[in-house]
């Protein structure tokens, strides 16, 4: 029995800039997310095992810490016998996905990414790649290595804010990244920055319904939180309510794709992820790293769990997911059909 829910009333951008701008309707909007979640993807939770394997990035991106005008900033490279270690390791820990992320960090081309993608894939784990724009022919390469699925973040539809915020960046590029990640059969996951300045809430209406329209397999979404050597320095950070608002929504009209609960989120609210598991989200993103890396793959200030080993996260997190009646999936996740 699918149809529980009428949802044609919030199908137009009108009526989703109204949702976004006011706050009248949230606890509706948070607990229909939750009820579209429960229906269409259960109460098991995903969980992604991160490998944050370079913080080298020869971008620019206003509001990122990675980006390479940082000078003050540790730089690291984890070796493939590491990375590939690392995946290893968190497939024992029971992970049924590895997520392979960096900067986009020339060293790592496709090529020697599509040797680590071979070697983890005699795991039994999903591979889930991070690593920016390449060609198609790359991202070829690394589909038939093996790998399943892709994140990039559109980051924001606004055209002209999508210029201001990546200098020597084209979005048109972006757009066809994520057009041939389609082709290529991957599982494609975008997303979007929530609070970037200069962005309005008409842009985020019409980020939900480029979700839509490339029929996104995953989507995430975080606040913007200012990162003290960047551009963005002074700027505002993004409101943790907005963004959870922008997931719900996402939930609500893509149904059944994968949402994680974002770092970001935890990090703007010490309750962040299990809000966002309540509000839409089946996904959480774990680091599997050591404590070593952690603290120097500071996309934005005060990241959570920095201090912490993949135990420790495993743990903890286990734990505020069956504090909340949910379970942890046993399967590898893909799009539910
Ligand atoms: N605040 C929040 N999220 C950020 N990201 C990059 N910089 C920031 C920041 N300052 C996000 C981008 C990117 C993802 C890996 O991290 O959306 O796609
Ligand atoms: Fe890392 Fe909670 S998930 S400490």
């Amino acid at each position: 029995m699918r149809a529980i829910i009428p949802l044609m009333e919030i199908f137009s951008k009108k009526e989703i800039v109204e949702i976004l701008s006011n706050d009248d309707k949230n606890d509706w909007l948070f607990s229909l997310a939750d009820k579209v979640r429960k229906e269409y993807v259960g109460d098991a939770v995903h969980l992604r095992g991160l490998i944050e394997f370079s913080n080298i990035c020869k971008r620019t991106c206003k509001y990122c810490g990675l980006r390479c005008e940082n000078k003050n900033i540790d730089r690291y490279r984890i070796e493939a016998e590491d990375i590939i270690f690392y995946a290893k390791k968190a497939a024992e820990m029971g992970y049924r996905t590895v997520v392979l992320q960096s900067g986009e960090d020339e060293f790592y081309n496709a090529k020697k990414l599509a040797e680590i993608v071979k070697e983890i894939k005699k795991a039994d784990v999903a591979v889930t790649l991070s690593v920016g724009e390449m060609s198609f022919d790359d991202y070829k390469m690394l589909k038939d290595a093996g790998a399943d699925r892709y994140l990039l973040r559109i980051e924001t539809t606004d055209r002209n804010l999508y210029k201001q915020m990546h200098p020597n960046m084209d979005f048109d590029n972006r757009k066809r990244c994520l057009k041939d990640l389609r082709t290529l059969g991957y599982e494609v996951g975008t997303g979007c920055l929530v609070g970037l300045k200069g962005q309005t809430i008409e842009s985020l209406a019409d980020d939900i319904l480029f979700f839509m329209e490339i029929n996104a397999d995953m989507v995430g979404i975080g606040p913007f939180i200012a990162h003290p050597d960047t551009p963005l320095k002074d700027a505002p950070n993004g409101s943790f309510s907005l963004a959870l608002k922008v997931m719900a929504l996402t939930r609500i009209l893509l149904k059944n794709i994968n949402i994680p609960a974002t770092t970001a989120m935890e990090t703007l609210n010490p309750n962040g992820r299990i809000i966002a598991l309540q509000s839409g989200a089946n996904v959480v993103m774990p680091n599997v790293t050591s404590t070593e890396y952690r603290k120097k793959y500071e996309i934005y200030p005060n990241k959570i769990c920095i201090n912490e080993n993949p135990e420790q996260c495993r743990g903890c997190i286990e734990n505020k997911i069956k504090s909340i009646g949910r379970t942890i999936a046993t399967d590898c996740g893909f799009r539910k059909k």
